[in-house]
């Protein structure tokens, strides 16, 4: 594997053509028609009109001199009713046009099979991940995008921030056994990473913040590579936590090639065991606190434009750090790391000249540099996002993009850190 430096984007994100060529509608564009939420009634019927403009997409990646674009499949897109139905060939077209145009460019091709979207019809059927019928579905859309897209695609993101070991290990054993030995790629699988440091300096919060890293990011990865969930959680939650079988254990240990994370942010955690606390949402079965992000009084960081999102740039050092110690230096990949702002209110000349994503960067990679320094075995850095996009919840109010998107035109502006960004990758080093 590479050293990669990279930009990312997903499907659903920044496509739109929701109906259009065979596609079905996602439950994403099912849920956005709902009315209510933060989105202001915004949708992603044609988000950046991706579907479209790719090539001119594709020049913005290049332009950018990044070597490396993670994107993801749209299943509704390649099979309109999963594995009900025939594979839609004007969507496997897409994605290859899109493999095809980075590749002529240099730029290596990240995939992630699921970011999110899926069939509505897998809901309407039986829920969708509610059910154990799912997994069948995601490992026929995931051999399908081996199958297709396998001989070109080298690097492969099962699923992106999951709680859904079976399905991501059968769709890597199916990799491992008839895909990368003819192709000879990677397969892993990336998780939400926040950091987390004792809100203060006492033994209790202390364990609360190593407590918090177990039940936040290695139940994702202690599974995955010694085939069971953390002792941590196992001491704290006793016969309440599950258990994986002897055979489940042995399938799902050793499923991923390297660990994907997208690094944001770092938050306090703050017992809850010895002391008192007001417990939210899944605190009381961790026993610990972590919604407070102030210490003292005094914010762990800067805020972003996003709620609960705080600048803490050594929380990447941190956070490598722990991944390369409790993982014996398997190789790691920051699929994600960006910087929130909120476009509301905000002229357009201000949200252009973003100083502040700059810093953020800046800031970010040189504590990544550290970690590479001290001999974490990083091998890419992939800045969320190309450009700003439909953010989920947020719809349109919260931009992460190195390019600016005119929401009426869809005209794609680069922004001061675009510039940096190209300036940065040709005139610096991430190992210094
Ligand atoms: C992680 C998700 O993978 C991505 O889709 C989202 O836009 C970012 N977080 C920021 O919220």
């Amino acid at each position: 594997m590479k050293q990669r430096t990279s930009k990312d984007h997903n499907s659903q994100m920044i496509e739109g053509a929701i109906l259009e060529d065979g596609k079905s509608l996602s439950n994403w564009d099912v849920f956005t028609h709902i009315q209510g939420g933060q989105r202001n009634g915004a949708n992603g019927d044609v988000a950046n009109d991706h579907y479209r403009r790719y090539l001119e997409d594709i020049e913005l990646v290049q332009s950018l001199g990044v070597n490396a674009y993670r994107f993801s499949i749209s299943w509704a897109r390649v099979l309109p009713r999963g594995r009900f139905g025939e594979v839609n060939p004007t969507g496997i077209m897409f994605y290859n046009k899109i493999i095809d145009n980075l590749l002529l460019k240099g730029i290596e091709p990240f995939v992630t099979i699921n970011h999110n979207d899926f069939p509505q019809e897998l809901e309407d059927r039986y829920g969708s991940w509610l059910s154990p019928l799912m997994q069948e579905d995601f490992v026929h859309f995931a051999e399908t995008c081996f199958k297709n897209f396998g001989d070109r695609v080298k690097y492969w993101i099962t699923i992106n921030e999951p709680n859904l070991f079976l399905s991501h290990a059968t769709a890597a054993k199916l990799y491992h056994e008839h895909f990368q030995p003819k192709h000879g790629g990677f397969i892993g699988i990336v998780a939400c990473a926040f950091m987390y440091e004792p809100l203060t300096d006492n033994e209790f919060d202390k364990e609360a913040a190593s407590r918090a890293l177990a039940f936040d990011l290695a139940w994702i990865f202690d599974p995955l590579v010694f085939g069971d969930y953390p002792p941590e959680m196992r001491r704290y939650q006793g016969n309440e936590l599950p258990r994986f079988s002897a055979e489940e254990r042995k399938f799902i240990k050793g499923s991923i090639d390297f660990i994907g994370i997208n690094h944001y942010s770092t938050f306090y955690a703050k017992d809850c065991i010895h002391s008192s606390c007001i417990l939210e949402g899944n605190d009381h079965i961790m026993g610990f606190s972590y919604i407070t992000g102030e210490r003292n009084g005094v914010p762990i960081g800067e805020p972003t434009g996003m709620d609960g999102l705080y600048i803490v740039p050594r929380g990447m050092e941190k956070i490598i750090d722990y991944l390369k110690k409790r993982y014996h230096n398997k190789p790691i990949f920051v699929l994600e790391n960006g910087y929130a702002q909120q476009r509301q209110g905000i002229a357009v000349q201000d949200l252009l000249h973003d100083v502040k994503r700059i810093e953020f960067h800046k800031a970010y990679l040189s504590s990544l540099a550290t970690a590479i320094r001290n001999g974490a075995d990083v091998r890419g850095y992939f800045i969320w996002t190309l450009m700003d996009d439909f953010e989920w919840l947020n719809g349109y109010s919260i931009a992460f993009g190195l390019y600016y998107v005119d929401r009426p035109t869809l005209r794609r502006i680069p922004k001061l850190s675009a510039k940096w960004y190209t300036d940065f990758l040709t005139n610096s080093t991430i190992t210094g």
